[in-house]
């Protein structure tokens, strides 16, 4: 009988540190490293020398550990910004998957209306737990933190990752095109932008529902693609919670610079700057990571097509923002 793994970062796999798991062996077959949970000590050469080894896309905990590993990276959250053995990645992918994590419970479990709360305040404390561990230095750490968010494709990761792109590309945006542009309100956009997939409907598969979705939450893979953006605007209209940027980004993240997209066929200009990053962000999210139907590619690939489809599909000074800090 095979055990069932979870894919984790493997840079949270801080071997008898901060997030106590080591590795047990690596699968060949697979191409993985399975871990098993393992005390408490301070990081060894030997360590160092084992995390440079796990920097592999894929990296597995049996799911029967994940409730440990979930509280362990909780309670460790608390001493990154004081601890000067880790870099900044190390704490910046800790980040990422305890919000990565919170946010799937939140999808599993939570009804339409609290689980909008919980992206305000995920996006929130992941504001305040970026700032404190990286003393505002995000500027440089967008490649490296791709490793950070390979993972295997499932749309709440993608959520999360699109929301994690959009924070990072407000923050280092020139300051004069992101005027009064909040980074937790650009992360919300990102992670609510495919919200009109969502239905708890599993009977009626293809019919997009209009009517918030009461109880677990669930994937729609609805056949009329092209009405999520509407969909999902409608049922965000009817939340005071949700503010304009979000709002829009979920309505507008289809728009094309050549006024080709949808749902309304906006051109340029008229697509407000926090639509045009979460676009852009979904685009690279949907290049880097591996997707239903299509195989991931490489940063490098990744930003020779954003560039090459820039005239026709992105804003510019988006797509050069992302450039810097992916390359
Ligand atoms: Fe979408
Ligand atoms: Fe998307």
């Amino acid at each position: 009988m095979s055990k069932k793994k979870i894919a984790v970062h493997p840079l949270t796999l801080i071997p008898n540190h901060n997030v106590g798991l080591e590795i047990s062996s690596w699968d060949e077959r697979k191409k993985s490293y399975e871990v098993i949970v393992a005390a408490d000590e301070s990081l060894s050469t030997e360590t160092q020398n084992q995390l440079a080894m796990l920097s592999k896309p894929n990296c597995f905990i049996p799911a029967d550990s994940l409730g440990l590993y979930r509280e362990i990276l909780a309670k460790n959250l608390n001493y990154l910004a004081n601890d000067n053995s880790l870099s900044d990645l190390i704490k910046l992918s800790i980040i990422c998957e305890y919000t990565r994590l919170r946010l799937s419970d939140a999808l599993d479990s939570l009804s339409f209306e609290q689980w909008i709360t919980a992206a305000y305040s995920n996006a929130k404390d992941f504001d305040q737990y970026v700032e404190n561990a990286t003393k505002g230095k995000t500027e440089s750490l967008g490649r490296k933190v791709l490793f950070a968010l390979w993972k295997e494709g499932t749309y709440v990761n993608h959520s999360f990752n699109v929301g994690f792109y959009c924070y990072l590309l407000s923050k280092c945006m020139p300051k004069k095109l992101v005027e009064g542009l909040d980074p937790v309100e650009c992360m919300v956009s990102g992670i609510l932008h495919d919200v009109g997939k969502l239905t708890n409907d599993i009977g009626e598969e293809d019919t997009p529902t209009m009517i918030p979705p009461v109880g677990p939450l669930v994937i729609n893979p609805i056949k009329k693609y092209d009405a999520h953006p509407s969909i999902g605007f409608k049922l965000l209209l009817r939340y005071p919670i949700i503010t304009k940027l979000p709002l829009l980004a979920c309505y507008q993240h289809h728009e094309r610079h050549n006024g080709k997209g949808y749902p309304v066929g906006l051109y340029s200009e008229e697509i407000p700057i926090g639509s045009s990053i979460c676009a852009a962000a979904n685009r690279w999210d949907g290049l880097t990571t591996e997707r239903r139907g299509s195989k991931a590619i490489s940063r490098v690939g990744a930003l020779q097509t954003i560039q090459s489809e820039k005239s026709l599909y992105w804003n510019a000074e988006v797509v050069q923002c992302l450039a810097k800090l992916m390359s």
